[in-house]
């Protein structure tokens, strides 16, 4: 059988000191589809440790690019030999943002191309709007259940695109296909989270023109080359706000480096109605969070940037478990995005749901349990509650943590939790 890794955590008090967030996971995949645009040598700073991250170097090194790091976090990209304009669906089946060098491809080469040797229903993703896109750019897409080809005969030409929903990767996407076409590209109703503000800096460096990012519309001035530059990727405001939950969650005083509070709003603005202290020095990136009784309850509703981010609400539904009385949230951005209720439950978190809502009755306290991760933010929500709890806590499934929190068990560690990673066959 094959050896697993779980992670092991016993239950314990307050955590306390210091932590620096890495790079965002976010921020870095788009970047580094991005660097597909390119015919010069790139260098990124802050790049987070991470399986996913590790993906799309998998994804750029099989497309021709070299890609190597230069230290710990720092990476030289040159994409000027790239040879194929296909992704094996097997790196897009791992993970779903593998599909943002798509746009860029198209951009730069006028076609993009994935195939499921063994037939994967491709067509079942949710892609549409990117496609949307692309096909108003007057590129033709072929979907079928082996594949996905996105090409053009002529040239990409700017239009305006209205996106029914703000999707990130489909904004993304569109964005990084109107740098190289001719003319001029309007996005409408576009994603507004930090991570988009992020990529246009990244490609106005390379020469694009790019205007808008961060509001609801963007407008894209083609150019006909994109070139090398240096970009230094912003923080991690889910990590932060991960951090700062289990900060909370087990009465703790941690100070929170390399933070941009206002990525963050919504978050430190319910962290403080329930009643936690939350201190943001701007000037040096940092928030001092800290509590020292049981939090009150909330109501929250998740929505695009910048609205409460769909990627803290599992954290917000562990730290809920034990609040003082009765909170809800409503998921609006992700069906089906409450699998970690059973887990939580198994720790003896009370909560109740009903489609895309749940109920959260505060318990007393958490006691540890056998639990999965059952995707990436549910993976942290088990850590805070296995932090939390009385006794042992273990988790398995762990990639799915692994994908998006770098150094998680040597940061945690530091901050004075008992937590391990342990092979087991
Ligand atoms: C990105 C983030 C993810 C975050 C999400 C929402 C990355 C790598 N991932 O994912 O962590 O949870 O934003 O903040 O940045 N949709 C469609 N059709 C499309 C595209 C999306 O219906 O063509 C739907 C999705 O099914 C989902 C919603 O739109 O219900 C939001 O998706 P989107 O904003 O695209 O998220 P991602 O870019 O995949």
């Amino acid at each position: 059988m094959d050896k697993k890794e779980i992670l092991l955590i016993n239950g314990g008090g307050p955590l306390r000191g210091e932590v620096i967030i890495s790079g965002a996971k976010n921020s870095a995949l788009p970047i580094l589809a991005a660097c597909v645009l390119g015919t010069e040598e790139i260098i990124l700073d802050g790049v987070p440790d991470l399986k996913d991250v590790e993906i799309m170097i998998e994804v750029l090194r099989h497309l021709g690019s070299k890609v190597e790091y230069i230290g710990d976090e720092s990476l030289r990209i040159d994409s000027s030999g790239i040879n194929t304009c296909e992704t094996p669906f097997e790196l897009m089946d791992k993970m779903r943002a593998s599909f943002v060098v798509m746009g860029p491809l198209l951009s730069r080469f006028k076609e993009a191309h994935t195939k499921a040797p063994g037939g994967c229903n491709i067509g079942a993703r949710p892609i549409d709007l990117h496609l949307k896109g692309f096909e108003a750019l007057g590129a033709e897409a072929l979907v079928n259940d082996e594949a996905i080809s996105i090409t053009t005969k002529g040239e990409l030409i700017g239009n305006e695109i209205y996106l029914d929903f703000p999707s990130v990767g489909a904004t993304q996407n569109i964005m990084m296909a109107a740098t190289l076409a001719k003319g001029e590209t309007i996005i409408e109703n576009a994603a507004k989270e930090p991570e988009i503000v992020d990529l246009a800096s990244f490609l106005s460096k390379m020469g694009a023109k790019i205007k808008g990012a961060g509001t609801s519309t963007i407008v894209v001035d083609g150019v006909e080359k994109l070139t090398g530059t240096r970009h230094t990727i912003i923080p991690d405001r889910i990590e932060a706000a991960s951090y700062m939950l289990a900060a909370v969650m087990t009465k703790g005083d941690v100070t929170i480096k390399n933070v941009i509070g206002s990525h963050i709003r919504p978050v430190i603005a319910k962290l403080i109605e329930m009643g936690a202290s939350v201190e943001e020095i701007e000037e040096e990136d940092i928030i001092k969070v800290s509590a020292n009784q049981k939090l009150k309850p909330t109501n929250i509703q998740t929505l695009p940037y910048p609205g409460f981010p769909t990627d803290a609400q599992a954290q917000f539904m562990a730290l809920m478990t034990v609040c003082d009385g009765e909170s809800k949230i409503q998921e609006t951005v992700f069906e089906n995005r409450f699998m970690h209720v059973e887990q939580l439950n198994k720790m003896g978190a009370a909560i109740a749901t009903s489609g895309n809502r749940a109920t959260i009755v505060g318990v007393d306290k958490l006691h540890g349990a056998d639990v999965k991760a059952t995707d990436l933010r549910a993976g942290a929500a088990l850590v805070m509650a296995g932090l939390t709890a009385s006794g042992q806590t273990k988790i398995s499934d762990i990639y799915h943590i692994d994908r998006g929190y770098s150094k998680l068990v040597e940061k945690f560690t530091k901050l004075g939790g008992d937590i391990k990673r342990v092979t087991i066959d």
